[in-house]
């Protein structure tokens, strides 16, 4: 593998960072500064940021978890339980999370120590469908379709949200797809409307859908064919065959 990649692939650095971080000489590979990211790099080098060594013990890791009510989507809080609380301690160290959910959201949550990976999955321009069960206090109506394919104007990022498919499933209950991911934005969306949204569980982020077998709280790795699909072709439909 290349060292800018292997460096990037972290969370804490974006490729910039890691040309930085190279430029400025804080990057020894067996003890020698090593300013080329182009440099093919193997497993049994030891590759050091400022003296401290990087790659022993953390293979890439890939986990998706469903995610139950009640647990905060991070990975440390001083005051709740966290979805890395969900797994034994030996399991959590590095992972981070591919796109949060609020405290009562439930359902599919990506875990990873791979950096890039998780901000390919999240950065805006990757327009990756993310698909919401949605309920609501208030009955939906076909305005509510028209309005979310029209875009919603969010006074806040002073911006219109992308078009949204809404599929209707009952009276308050729906099926909702972003390719986008804002603050809390599900519930303003339909806060638009002032209708409440009384539960609401993700189904799927791009070709990954959750896993029916895994019960709230429960976790599995994501198999190879899910991660060739995201890899290599996010828009494709993905089983965990
Ligand atoms: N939108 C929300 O409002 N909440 C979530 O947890 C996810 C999307």
């Amino acid at each position: 593998m290349r060292l800018d990649r292997f460096l990037s692939k972290r969370p804490d650095f974006n490729r910039q960072q890691v040309r930085q971080l190279l430029l400025a000489g804080r990057v020894t590979i067996d003890g020698q500064t090593e300013r080329d990211g182009l440099r093919e790099i193997n497993a049994f080098q030891r590759i050091e940021l400022d003296g401290q060594a990087l790659q022993e013990g953390h293979p890439a890791r890939y986990l998706m978890l469903h995610k139950p009510t009640g647990v905060v989507s991070a990975t440390h809080d001083p005051q709740h339980r966290t979805v890395l609380d969900l797994l034994p301690e030996a399991a959590r160290e590095g992972l981070h999370i591919a796109g949060r959910l609020d405290g009562n959201t439930t359902g599919l949550l990506l875990l990873t120590n791979d950096g890039q990976w998780s901000r390919r999955l999240t950065l805006p321009g990757s327009k990756l469908p993310k698909v919401y069960q949605v309920e609501t206090a208030e009955p939906l109506g076909a305005e509510y379709v028209a309005t979310f394919a029209r875009g919603i104007y969010f006074a806040f990022e002073d911006l219109v949200t992308q078009p949204a498919h809404l599929e209707l499933l009952g009276s308050n209950s729906a099926r909702l797809t972003l390719v986008e991911g804002r603050y809390h934005q599900v519930k303003r969306m339909f806060g638009h409307f002032r209708n409440r949204v009384t539960r609401l569980h993700r189904e799927s982020i791009g070709p990954i859908r959750l896993d029916p077998t895994l019960q709230p709280g429960e976790y599995r790795p994501l198999s190879a064919a899910e991660l060739a699909c995201t890899l290599e072709n996010p828009a494709a439909h993905c089983t965990g065959a």
